[in-house]
């Protein structure tokens, strides 16, 4: 039995608009299973659907077993979510939040007491969890989340873009917790806006755009599908459209990204030099010229002719990690 299998699910919020238009998808358990799409591409609808938050409008999905409309207490019973706006009341204290969970679970209190100081070690909070959630920084909040959401130990957990907005330093702690779950047995469900995200900790990817699934495979295949290595070039001098011109002697020209111009080169390094002395004929000046490997942004464009807006944005580094 699949730990998730999704039928042609679909939620409509008017008359003309799917934000989810209908799809399929299987997890099994045990799995790590990304969602990588832009803002708007129907994520978090989706999840709002597979954890009973949101009753779909069409199709239907059964998780662990229970399906979501017809069985929701059974869902909920089965599952653990960690939603991309947690609420968390910031007059309680980490502690009393888990056990708050704990209670809500119908977990008897001193069971409780024992499950909230695992989590809290686990997710490395033991000191904070006696300050109220209000002193905590992001990355502390997500991790929070992420223990309350593990209280009654899930088999499938579901994680809504679990570190859009974290340092790299709090993005790590949440991958690698994930992956410790994912070891002992959690089937995971996260989306994400981060192709490294999606990219190290998935072992299969679902690419999502406009509410439809237009990819899905392991990171690995879906690279490969679209293969070329491409070359991008930054002008120092020289017009856009006449490197464009020169480049597309060399292979498809691909749709630029904040100034940088692209191209797909089948033979990798080996055209670096031919273009180069294309180039300085052309009197075009170089400021930065690189050979790089797909990744899924390029099967993202591959698919919908857009790169995945935000997806090589640098996280939010300047959140200051309160002290411990
Ligand atoms: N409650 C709602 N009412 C109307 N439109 C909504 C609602 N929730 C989401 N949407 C729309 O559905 C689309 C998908 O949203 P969402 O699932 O939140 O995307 P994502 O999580 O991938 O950013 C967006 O166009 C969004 O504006
Ligand atoms: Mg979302």
């Amino acid at each position: 039995m699949p730990a998730i299998e999704v039928s042609n699910l679909q939620r409509a919020f008017s008359a003309d608009f799917l934000a989810v238009a209908g799809i399929d998808l299987q997890v099994a358990e045990g799995e790590i299973y990304a969602f990588l799409g832009p803002n708007g591409a129907g994520k978090t609808t989706t999840v709002r659907m597979l954890t009973t938050l949101l009753r779909p409008t069409g199709g239907s999905a059964r998780v662990a077993g229970f399906d979501v409309v017809d069985e929701p207490a059974a869902v909920r019973g089965a599952i653990g979510v960690a939603l991309q706006e947690a609420a968390l009341d910031p007059l309680m204290t980490g502690r009393e939040l888990i056990r708050m969970q704990a209670t809500l679970h119908g977990i008897p209190r001193a069971e409780g007491r024992r499950r909230a100081d695992d989590l809290l070690r686990r997710v490395g909070l033991t000191e904070a969890g006696e300050r109220r959630v209000g002193t905590y920084s992001g990355g502390m909040k997500r991790r929070l989340d992420l223990a309350s959401s593990l209280v009654h130990e899930p088999r499938v957990l579901f994680l809504d873009e679990p570190t859009t907005g974290l340092d790299p330093v709090s993005r790590k702690a949440i991958w690698e917790e994930v992956e410790a779950l994912n070891r002992e047995g959690t089937t995971v469900f996260l989306t994400t806006q981060y192709l490294e995200e999606a990219d190290q900790l998935a072992d299969r990817v679902g690419i999502i755009a406009a509410g439809r699934i237009v990819a899905e495979d392991t990171p690995t295949a879906l690279k490969a599908q679209v293969g070329k290595p491409r070359m991008e070039i930054v002008l120092a001098e020289g017009d856009a459209p006449d490197c464009i011109d020169v480049l597309g002697r060399f292979g498809d020209p691909l749709p630029p990204k904040d100034g940088t111009l692209m191209v797909e080169v089948a033979e990798g390094a080996a055209a670096i030099a031919p273009v180069v002395r294309a180039l300085d004929e052309a009197g075009i000046v170089v400021e930065s010229l690189d050979v790089v490997e797909p990744t899924l942004d390029d099967v993202f464009v591959a698919k919908t002719g857009q790169h995945l807006e935000g997806a090589e944005d640098e996280p939010d580094t300047g959140e200051a990690e309160a002290a411990e």
